[in-house]
């Protein structure tokens, strides 16, 4: 399995701080830092590796690299055309991820596997933090990492101590947690011990 990375969600940081949040975060250990954009239209709020809940993905791909963002992670149910996405979003040099929600079929990927940098296997419906964590969506990771034993494969919703077992258990070596995560006492105690249960 390739090696843990902690990639916070910042969605449950102190908005009106964010560069310090960032830098607590990064200071704690985090490898990663997660950034949700939603649009009101794929999931019901607006907020601001970007994980991108949107329709018509292809729309930010220049806006995001243009801003400095290293991976583009898009919906494979807001697209019809992941291939030429794919291609758009390497074009404009950010990593390509390829997030699928709980109901999503786990095949929907395959093809594309050699084609990304990492699939997001979502473990809530997307569109809040501090959701509980969906048991149930274990099997698609499991399978995935069973065909595909390099692919860096990312879980996000309910990511906690109490949960973080069954995800590494499944196969999942990218941890997004938001509220586990911000809102602990120790967060650096919390990266550390996702990190190791990835990497033993
Ligand atoms: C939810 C977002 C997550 C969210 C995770 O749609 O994609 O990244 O911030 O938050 P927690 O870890 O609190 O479930
Ligand atoms: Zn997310």
């Amino acid at each position: 399995m390739p090696i843990a990375k902690i990639s916070p969600s910042m969605l449950s940081s102190d908005f009106s701080s964010l560069a310090a949040e960032a830098h607590r975060m990064v200071k704690n250990g985090a490898d990663w830092l997660h950034m949700d954009v939603m649009d009101g239209h794929f999931v019901p709020n607006i907020t601001i590796d970007c994980h991108l809940m949107v329709s018509n993905p292809e729309k930010w791909v220049d806006d995001f690299a243009k801003a400095g963002a290293s991976m583009y992670c898009f919906h494979i149910e807001a697209t019809n055309e992941p291939e030429a996405l794919i291609e758009k979003i390497k074009k404009a040099g950010m990593k390509v991820g390829v997030a699928i929600k709980p109901k999503t079929p786990i095949d929907t990927v395959y093809s594309l596997v050699d084609k990304i940098d990492m699939c997001l296997v979502m473990t809530v419906e997307p569109g809040f933090g501090g959701q509980k964590f969906m048991t149930d969506c274990m099997p698609k990771v499991k399978i995935l990492r069973e065909k595909f034993p390099e692919l860096d494969i990312e879980v996000d919703g309910g990511l906690a101590l109490d949960t973080i077992d069954q995800a590494v258990q499944a196969g999942a070596n990218v941890i997004v947690a938001g509220t586990s995560v911000f809102k602990a006492e120790n967060p650096k105690e919390v990266i550390s011990t996702f990190r190791e249960k990835v990497n033993t």
